[in-house]
């Protein structure tokens, strides 16, 4: 579609006095494409307001997702995510998420004066967030009429929610079910994938070919496309990159072979997770994604950083690790070398490390909240040390990053369960976006 409008368009010779300013010119690097970076010029659309071709396209995406519409991101799903949460906030304020929502969500309810409550989250021995609290999540909307609930699955570490039994509760209470799908774009492939929500938001770049931050919102109920395609245009560039956009349209044009692609993806997993490790254990888990490569440390005397050094080491570079795991994210793209490296480099650490406890200490226990985000904004700051912020009220974000997921968010009491928490984490070697003090409110 769009990749063979340009070829034609390239073959036709037409000079570009227009933007952008690299020209097409060869003076540059090779392995840049500035020869296919162009914008809305004649004939080609526009994303912020398609009628054409973008529109085929999001067509074919919303057939792939088997969904009533669809809309297209170049920046990520964080952008879906900011115009979904705004377009259904208008009047009702009042907002139910998921505690361990992305920041994205988070700064959503800051730019919509939203009034938050969470749903509780379950963990597992390792500290993965690996679930919510239904019952949590029925208590809390018979409780008050919310705008919309925000749930995340899968999870960055690929478990996913019961989205079946959290729909019917949804529809109960007539309260219509984002789903932060960013981790979960290539779950089509698998028998994992299923339409049970209002609106998703996938990133098609963090599992599937097209380049960062390519991303989608889908959408079932066609009563709320209008309002989140209006909100698209407000929180997007208005220059949307056409080069993201051919690597989406290549995507879909490929589509029907991702699907035997996530065959031999199986065949090399399997290899992996059939792996007989004395001491590391390959997190097996029937509600979660296999890709997800969860290797946990916790019966071993090592953490998941010296993990992600020993990988390192051997060559091989992993998505993330927390003090009792840590996280490779494999795709339909991986090599058999790749994954044979992977698979000698686990039996080859496994057999320096020994057999060990490492207790984690880590809550995730939701804090007492003060003031709504926004409230906070204005309020009057100061920095103190960490040790000394118990009871106070928190000014700021504090987050892991990775995954991005809030320990404390402004205007929630400070207390010494989370000063713990995030003394564990520095510890630990888990990068906070925060050093050894943090803002308070006056
Ligand atoms: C759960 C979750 N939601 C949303 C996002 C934002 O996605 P994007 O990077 O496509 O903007 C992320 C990013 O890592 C994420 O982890």
């Amino acid at each position: 579609m769009l990749n063979e409008k340009l070829d034609q368009y390239l073959r036709e010779d037409y000079y570009p006095f227009h933007m952008p300013g690299s020209k097409r010119t060869n003076i540059l690097r090779e392995d840049i494409p500035y020869k296919r970076d162009l914008t809305e010029i004649n004939g080609f659309d526009n994303l912020n307001d398609p009628k054409d071709i973008f529109c085929q396209m999001e067509e074919k995406i919303a057939d792939i997702y088997q969904v009533e519409d669809a809309i297209i991101s170049t920046n990520g799903s964080t952008c879906g995510i900011l115009s979904t949460i705004r377009a259904l906030t208008y009047e009702n304020k009042n907002i139910l998420i998921q505690r361990s929502s992305h920041k994205s969500v988070y700064n959503a309810i800051e730019l919509n004066n939203l009034k938050s409550d969470y749903i509780n989250v379950i963990i597992d021995n390792m500290g993965a967030i690996i679930d919510i609290d239904y019952k949590d999540l029925e208590e809390k909307l018979s409780n008050k009429d919310y705008a919309a609930i925000v749930i995340t699955s899968p999870s960055y570490e690929g478990y996913y929610l019961d989205l079946g039994k959290i729909y019917d509760i949804a529809k109960i209470y007539s309260t219509p079910l984002i789903v932060d799908m960013a981790h979960g774009s290539h779950s089509i492939l698998t028998d994992k994938y299923y339409n049970d929500f209002d609106i998703a938001i996938t990133s098609f770049h963090k599992n599937l070919s097209a380049l960062t931050p390519s991303s989608g919102v889908l959408i079932n109920n066609k009563d709320y496309s209008k309002e989140i395609r209006r909100n698209m245009a407000i929180f997007q560039t208005s220059s949307p990159s056409y080069v993201i956009l051919q690597s989406i349209d290549e995507m879909i044009d490929k589509f029907p072979e991702f699907y035997h692609k996530y065959s031999d993806l199986e065949k090399n997993l399997d290899a992996i997770y059939e792996l007989n490790l004395d001491h590391l254990e390959i997190v097996h888990d029937n509600k979660k994604d296999r890709s997800k490569i969860l290797v946990s440390t916790a019966n071993t005397d090592i953490d998941g950083f010296i993990l992600e050094e020993m990988l390192r080491d051997r060559k091989i570079e992993i998505e993330m690790s927390y003090p009792t795991y840590a996280l490779l994210i494999a795709s339909i793209f991986d090599s058999k070398i790749g994954f044979d490296r992977l698979q000698d480099a686990l039996m080859d650490i496994d057999k320096r490390i020994k057999k060990s406890t490492n207790n984690f200490y880590f809550s995730y226990k939701i804090p007492e909240k003060s003031l709504e985000i926004s409230e906070t904004i204005v309020k009057g700051k100061s920095t103190v040390n960490i040790g000394d912020s118990a009871g106070k009220i928190c000014g700021q974000f504090v987050y892991a990053y990775p995954p991005g997921i809030p320990i404390l968010s402004p205007g929630e009491v400070i207390d010494k369960d989370i000063i713990s928490t995030m003394r564990y984490m520095t510890d630990h070697q888990t990068k906070l976006n925060i050093g050894d003090t943090i803002l308070i409110l006056d």
